[in-house]
C-alpha cells in the first residue's frame, strides 16, 4: 500500500508527469493492514420484470485507509450501484462491505443513516444542493440536523466556504452560481463533518474540462492532505493519473488497471 504524506496538488493538465499513478497488478487481491473498506463476494442483481441484471458479480475489494481509488467504467458498469453500496445508501443482493471492520450490510436502514452522517461524506454528478437554502444554510443543515450547534456549524461552514473560495457567495442561492461553483459548494457540504470517508459521483462529470479540473484539483486538495480516503468514480481516464489505484467496472467485475502517467488514454481508452 502506497500512501503519499504531504502530497500537494500540482496543475492538472493533459500530457504533464504531474505524478505517477500507481499499478497494482497482484497486490490488488492483497489485503493490506489496517483496511478500511473490505467487500466481499458483493452481488447486485436488479430485477426488470422476468429478466436479472447482474451489475455486480461476486466483486472482492480491499481500500486502505488514506488510499485513493479510482473507479474507470462506462456509463452503466456499476460504478454508482457500488459507490451506493459502500455508503449504505442500497443494499446488495449477496456479500459483505465492512467499514472499519464494521459489517454495515448487516445494519439496518437507521444505523446505515447514522454512519453515512458520521463516516461519509458523499459529492454526487449533479451537485444535489438544496435550491431554497442559501450556499451557507446548504452546509450547515445537514449538520444541525445531525446535532451539532449552530454557531459551531455556522464556524465550519465559513471556514469551508473559505477553502473551496466561496466565501463571498454564502448568502446567494445556489441556482445563482456556476456549475462549478455548485460543486464546490457541495464539497464543501460533503467535507463538512469532517468525515474519513469520501465517495465522489462522477465530481466532474457535469462540468467544462476546465472546470472540472478545477474542481478535482480542489477536491483532492481537501481529501488527501487530510488523509482521507477517497473513491471517485469516473469515466475520465485523465483522473486516472492522480490515483493510488485505478479499478475498471466492467461486466460486474472489479479489474485492476495500469496507468502510465505519460499515456493514461492510451493505456486505458
Ligand atoms: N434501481 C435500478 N433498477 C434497475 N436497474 C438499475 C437500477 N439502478 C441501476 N440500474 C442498472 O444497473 C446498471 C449499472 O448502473 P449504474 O451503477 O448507475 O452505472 P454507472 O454509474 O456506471 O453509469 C445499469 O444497467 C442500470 O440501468
Ligand atoms: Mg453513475
Amino acid at each position: 500500500m502506497t500512501k503519499k504524506q504531504g502530497w500537494s496538488l500540482f496543475p492538472f493538465s493533459k500530457g504533464t508527469a504531474v505524478k505517477p499513478s500507481i499499478a497494482i497488478d497482484s497486490a490488488a487481491s492483497q489485503p493490506p493492514s489496517g483496511a478500511m473498506i473490505q467487500i466481499e463476494h458483493l452481488t447486485k442483481v436488479y430485477q426488470e420484470g422476468e429478466a436479472q441484471r447482474v451489475v455486480l458479480d461476486g466483486v472482492n475489494l480491499t481500500i486502505a485507509a488514506g488510499e485513493f481509488v479510482v473507479l474507470l467504467g462506462h456509463s452503466g458498469s456499476g460504478k454508482s450501484t457500488l459507490l451506493n453500496l459502500i455508503s449504505g445508501i442500497d443494499q446488495p443482493s449477496a456479500g459483505t462491505i465492512r467499514i472499519n471492520d464494521l459489517a454495515i450490510t448487516t445494519l439496518d436502514e437507521r444505523s446505515r443513516t447514522l454512519l453515512r452522517r458520521d463516516y461519509i461524506g458523499f459529492v454526487f454528478q449533479f451537485f444535489n444542493l438544496i435550491p431554497t437554502l442559501t450556499v451557507l444554510e446548504n452546509i450547515t443543515l445537514p449538520q444541525e440536523l445531525a446535532g451539532v450547534a449552530a454557531p459551531i456549524a455556522q464556524q465550519s461552514g465559513v471556514m469551508l466556504l473559505e477553502k473551496v473560495g466561496l466565501i463571498d457567495r454564502q448568502q446567494t442561492y445556489p441556482d445563482k452560481l456556476s456549475g462549478g461553483q455548485q460543486q464546490r459548494v457541495a464539497i464543501a457540504r460533503a467535507l463538512a463533518h469532517n468525515p474519513q470517508l469520501v465517495l465522489a459521483d462522477e465530481p466532474t462529470g457535469n462540468l467544462d474540462e476546465e472546470t472540472g479540473q478545477t474542481v478535482l484539483q480542489l477536491l483532492l486538495d481537501l481529501t488527501r492532505n487530510a488523509n482521507k480516503t477517497l473513491i471517485m468514480a469516473t469515466h475520465n481516464p485523465e483522473i486516472a493519473r492522480y490515483a493510488d489505484r485505478v479499478l475498471r467496472v466492467q461486466d460486474g467485475q472489479l479489474t485492476p488497471v495500469r496507468v502510465h502517467p505519460d499515456a493514461a488514454e492510451e493505456v486505458l481508452a
